[in-house]
């Protein structure tokens, strides 16, 4: 009887863990190399990251640098720039590629290789722009070598102060959870979770983004886009919002190469959309699904206490019932 209900106890546990890791495997069949679906991404931070097709060409210089903050459209940016011909490095190559997280852990946390070592590495990987995060909060430091880049300021679409609240509520909702839940049980029993955890956190603190003061965030979105706007060069700068479409940002980036015009023109005249890279829901999914594994591990513990407990007080019924015949 006891060996029974153990079981059945056990079975509940493994349902509910099954439950939470079919969540995971749900959206394989739409997996692509930027998926953020939880089970690649937990997949790739266990492991450090899958290996990327390696580039095998000349290092390329940076022809664009992306200035704007994450949640501010940068993958579609990312898709539109590499539609137009250049190789554009995202958060997402960061912890999507084999070593990548490494790498910039020490840039950001031991602060064992300098920016110089960042640029080299991105030139020989064949990057051409950045957008997002952790590149862009390094925007001034790239302009430094490369000061003849573009550089985009991808801004929110919605008008107004409603941008730097939209903007702060998306964060919140989306990346700002990501290190808490890294060094959440079970995530933390692994190295490269919790350095992936570091990673995020050395980020944001070296532009001072106050990940842990929601209410500060709206400023924080205000004050970045007014010093890029003092930062760099007007002629340089496009301020870019994604409803603008092709038309602002050929303006500003043909002139940077012929492959780039060329793709212009050809977008341009038959009325190619503006790519809608939303990866939010992606996000969501991915955070909510390592929510249900954080609670499985920790509700773990109570379901097998109350399997004990259960069984321990059928056999002293059993015992007392055994006595009194
Ligand atoms: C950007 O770099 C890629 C290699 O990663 C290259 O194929 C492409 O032509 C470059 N784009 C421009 C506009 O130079
Ligand atoms: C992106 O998707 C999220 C969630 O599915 C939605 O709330 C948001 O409005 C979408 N944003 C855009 C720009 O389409």
């Amino acid at each position: 009887m006891k060996f029974l209900l153990f079981l059945l106890v056990l079975a509940l546990v493994l349902v509910l863990s099954v439950a939470a890791l079919g969540g995971l495997g749900e959206r394989k069949k739409n997996m692509d190399r930027f998926d953020h679906s939880a089970i690649r991404v937990i997949r790739n931070a266990l492991s450090g990251g899958m290996g990327a097709v390696q580039y095998t060409g000349p290092p390329q210089p940076l022809l664009v640098i992306g200035a704007g903050l994450p949640r501010t459209g940068t993958a579609s940016l990312k898709t539109a720039l590499e539609m137009l011909g250049l190789r554009c490095h995202h958060m997402m190559e960061v912890v999507e590629t084999k070593g990548k997280i490494d790498f910039w852990h020490q840039h950001l946390v031991k602060k064992s290789i300098g920016f110089d070592k960042v640029l080299k590495d991105l030139a020989n990987d064949g990057f051409n722009a950045t957008v997002d995060m952790p590149a862009a909060f390094k925007y001034k430091e790239q302009m430094k070598q490369y000061p003849e880049a573009k550089v985009i300021l991808s801004i929110r679409s919605e008008e107004g102060d409603k941008a730097a609240t939209k903007w702060a509520n998306s964060m919140v909702t989306t990346i700002l959870n990501v290190p808490a839940m890294c060094r959440d049980v079970p995530f933390r029993w692994v190295a490269k979770v919790i350095q992936a955890a570091e990673y995020f956190e050395g980020s944001y603190g070296g532009v001072d983004l106050p990940m842990y003061e929601p209410e500060k965030l709206p400023a924080f979105y205000d004050a970045w886009n007014e010093d890029v706007l003092r930062t760099v060069n007007r002629e340089n700068l496009l301020v870019f919002q994604a409803k603008d479409g092709w038309k602002p940002l050929c303006d500003f980036l043909g002139p940077v190469s012929e492959i780039v015009q060329a793709n212009c023109h050809s977008f341009i005249a038959s009325n190619e959309p503006y790519p809608r890279t939303n990866d939010t829901a992606n996000i969501l999914r991915a955070i909510s699904n390592a929510r249900m594994i954080i609670w499985v591990s920790k509700s773990m513990p109570a379901f097998l206490a109350v399997a004990i407990a259960l069984t321990w007080m059928m056999n002293r019924d059993g015992s007392a019932r055994k006595k009194s015949d």
